[in-house]
């Protein structure tokens, strides 16, 4: 499948809705999306498209998060909504945008990636349960789809604590 991905601009705003409201089957995800521009730790360059041609089929976006112990906050970013339209599920476009967002996450200095969903797909990216490094979710949750992934090596070694969301996200 020949995609090319890119940072979202100003013209794919309706289309990135559209995208994750088709995918997920209601409009939670694009809201979350829209209100989360208005944050001011929003980063465009996190927030990418997959284009076949000049249509956009497909959308990933990470977004900064805390991990916060009793005494001590480690910096992580949240991997959510992500969704590839309908028509073109299971093809390979998730999983070329979830690479190239990671290697793009690492190259802007990230170290660890949180995310809440399916462990057959996140797992064949390294993603393992976050409870191995101690890290909880606010959310009452099954062990296996809260997972953490480190993009730097032991990264995740010596944190602990819960991942504090931002308030956009709790109203998903
Ligand atoms: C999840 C999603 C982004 C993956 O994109 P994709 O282009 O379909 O992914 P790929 O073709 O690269 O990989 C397919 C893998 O995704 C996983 N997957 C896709 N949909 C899944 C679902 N509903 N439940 C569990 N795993 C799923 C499977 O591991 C699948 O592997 P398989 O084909 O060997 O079974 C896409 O299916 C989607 O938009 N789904 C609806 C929205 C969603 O669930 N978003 C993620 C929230 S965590």
């Amino acid at each position: 499948m020949k995609i090319k991905i890119r940072p979202e601009n100003k013209n794919d705003y309706k289309v990135i809705s559209m995208i994750n409201d088709m995918a997920f089957g209601q409009e939670a995800e694009g809201i979350l999306v829209e209100k989360l521009r208005r944050n001011k730790k929003y980063s465009k360059d996190l927030s990418l498209v997959a284009c076949m041609g000049n249509e956009i089929v497909g959308h990933i976006l990470f977004f900064p998060v805390e991990i916060k112990a009793d005494d001590n906050t480690f910096e992580a970013l949240a991997l959510a909504p992500m969704s590839v339209i309908p028509e073109l599920q299971g093809l390979g476009i998730g999983s070329q945008l979830l690479e190239n967002g990671l290697a793009k996450a690492k190259k802007l200095g990230h170290k660890s990636v949180i995310v809440l969903g399916h462990p057959e797909f996140y797992s064949k990216f390294g993603f393992t349960p976050a409870s191995k490094f101690k890290i909880t979710c606010p959310f009452e949750v099954t062990d296996d789809v809260f997972m953490a992934l480190e993009l730097e090596k032991d990264s995740l070694k010596s944190v602990s604590g819960c991942v504090a969301y931002p308030k956009e996200y709790k109203d998903l």
